[in-house]
């Protein structure tokens, strides 16, 4: 059961045609809603200028996500249309922001297609930048793929088109990639979902729920501030996590449920809690896990995404759905971390599903006949009297006109990540997924506890990560932290496949 009654309340308050459904019901809710709770969130002092941390309302039931509707009526083919384009939304009372969004809404609307499908999206830039849309995850051609090198212009459009294989349904995204703006035209609000389902899906009984997570900096004024020079440090955190763009919503329960997260902040970690009550993992980037793993809690990395399944236990509870305190090692005086409400979840007593004991196999990727190395690192210099932090890959900033790896179409190959920094890094790859082998920290190695694919992982400092992959396409790729602030600043390598 996806919740369609806050849809229906939304488009039913009145003539507000394009605004994003949750933020304008949010804001005409905003007088309604008591404002006394229980909320432990970020009480320290905020830098001048932003709202405050109570600003936006909060409680208002979870609505789903917005969805961007297939225009073909031809069996295995979804086309659209999909707009970049600066959008007013009344969240402060009186103080409209302005987010750039994809077709009006924050997040962008949700792509839903199945495995085997042709995706064909007309793409229209409005905004005064060149952008791109990137497909993070999905095994696309790279010329599809919205790399930096093809950027449509401001005014300009492109049809973007690729088929999907079986074996690639999950959880991916949307976001755009063009050189130098990526990190601004993320946080001003351009990040949308999309999900490849399987016909053959062991799960598809369950009700299924969405849960987009994403960062809002917001000031007092309602506008949204430029990065300050601890964003572009430690990457940018706002003072706001939404979930499909509302703050702290409301959950109820009322039977088994499969969770789809997506941690599409810029920068912030979000190790996720249900108030203690255990779940099952089910999911990872790039689909199903062989086996459900039992947990109370995991750390999200910025770009991740997740499947969970939630049970009803013996007794009705309510709990909140909390990011608990998580040390990335930030530089510099930053504020002490602070749990953070995320959700407030209500959970009927009731029957937990049984689950299959496996969901599918995964395939070992096999001997890997060729090596590659991959090492973040950052370093101080001063430049004209200021500090100047450079984020490198393998100690060079990311240059468009230089090919800095090269890997054979289709070769099986070991990546040795390696973080030689004192702060995490999420390292993330286009077109394709791999398998994480094992984790080395301080000399003890630990194999990956189950088999996973995945596209984004993230390097504590001094970790070493090895993890298996093959490139399906030929052309050029990009790997990068996915702090997007870190890629934008030139943690980025540019990988040919030949
Ligand atoms: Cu989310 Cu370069 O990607
Ligand atoms: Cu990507
Ligand atoms: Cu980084």
């Amino acid at each position: 059961m996806i919740r369609r009654t806050f849809l229906t309340h939304a488009l039913g308050v009145g003539g507000l045609a394009l605004l994003p459904g949750w933020l304008r019901a949010q804001s005409m809710d905003h007088s309604m809603h008591d404002m006394a709770g229980m909320d432990h969130s970020m009480s320290t002092p905020l830098p001048q200028g932003l709202a405050a941390t109570d600003a936006l309302p909060r409680g208002a039931a979870l609505g789903p996500l917005h969805r961007l509707s297939n225009q073909s009526s031809q069996p295995g083919l979804f086309k659209a249309e999909l707009s970049a384009a600066p959008v007013q939304v009344e969240l402060l009372p009186g103080q409209p922001t302005t987010f750039w969004a994809y077709n009006a809404s924050i997040p962008g609307p949700l792509i839903e297609v199945n495995e085997g499908d042709r995706v064909e999206v007309r793409f229209i830039n409005r905004l005064s930048q060149p952008s791109t849309v990137h497909w993070h995850g999905l095994p696309v051609p790279p010329e599809q793929d919205g790399n930096p090198h093809d950027p449509v212009p401001p005014g300009g459009e492109r049809t973007y088109s690729f088929n999907l294989p079986k074996g690639s349904a999950g959880t991916y995204w949307y976001h755009p990639h063009p050189h130098g703006h990526t990190a601004e035209q993320a946080f001003r609000g351009l990040a949308a979902p999309f999900i490849v389902r399987a016909s053959d899906d062991p799960l598809s009984g369950i009700s299924e729920r969405h849960l987009l997570l994403s960062d809002l900096k917001l000031n007092a004024d309602g506008s949204i501030p430029d990065n300050d020079a601890n964003d572009w440090m430690n990457g940018r955190e706002g003072q706001f996590v939404l979930i499909n763009g509302q703050h702290q919503p409301t959950l109820e329960l009322h039977g088994p449920e499969r969770w789809r997260l997506w941690n599409a902040c810029s920068a912030r970690y979000l190790r996720l809690n249900l108030g203690g009550h255990s779940f099952s993992l089910v999911g990872s980037d790039g689909g199903l896990l062989e086996q459900p793993q039992a947990m109370t809690e995991i750390l999200l990395a910025p770009a991740e995404r997740i499947e969970i399944i939630v049970q009803p236990g013996s007794e009705q509870r309510q709990f909140a759905l909390t990011a608990e305190i998580y040390d990335r090692n930030k530089m510099g005086s930053v504020a002490a971390e602070q749990v953070i409400t995320l959700a407030r979840i209500s959970l009927s007593a009731g029957q937990a599903v049984s689950l299959p004991t496996t969901l599918r196999s995964i395939a070992d990727l096999g001997p890997a006949s060729a090596h590659k190395r991959v090492v973040f690192s950052e370093n101080m210099r001063m430049d004209n009297g200021q500090h100047q932090m450079d984020f490198l890959v393998n100690g060079k900033s990311f240059d468009m006109q230089r090919v800095d790896l090269t890997s054979k179409l289709g070769e099986v190959e070991l990546w040795e990540l390696v973080n030689d920094s004192h702060m995490d890094h999420p390292f993330h790859i286009h077109g394709c997924q791999f398998q994480v082998i094992e984790h080395e920290l301080n000399g003890v190695k630990t194999p990956a506890p189950y088999r996973a694919w995945k596209d984004t992982i993230n390097l504590r400092p001094r970790e070493t990560i090895r993890v298996k992959m093959a490139q399906p396409f030929k052309g050029l790729r990009m790997f990068h932290c996915h702090i997007l602030e870190h890629e934008n600043q030139g943690m980025m390598g540019m990988l040919e496949v030949i």
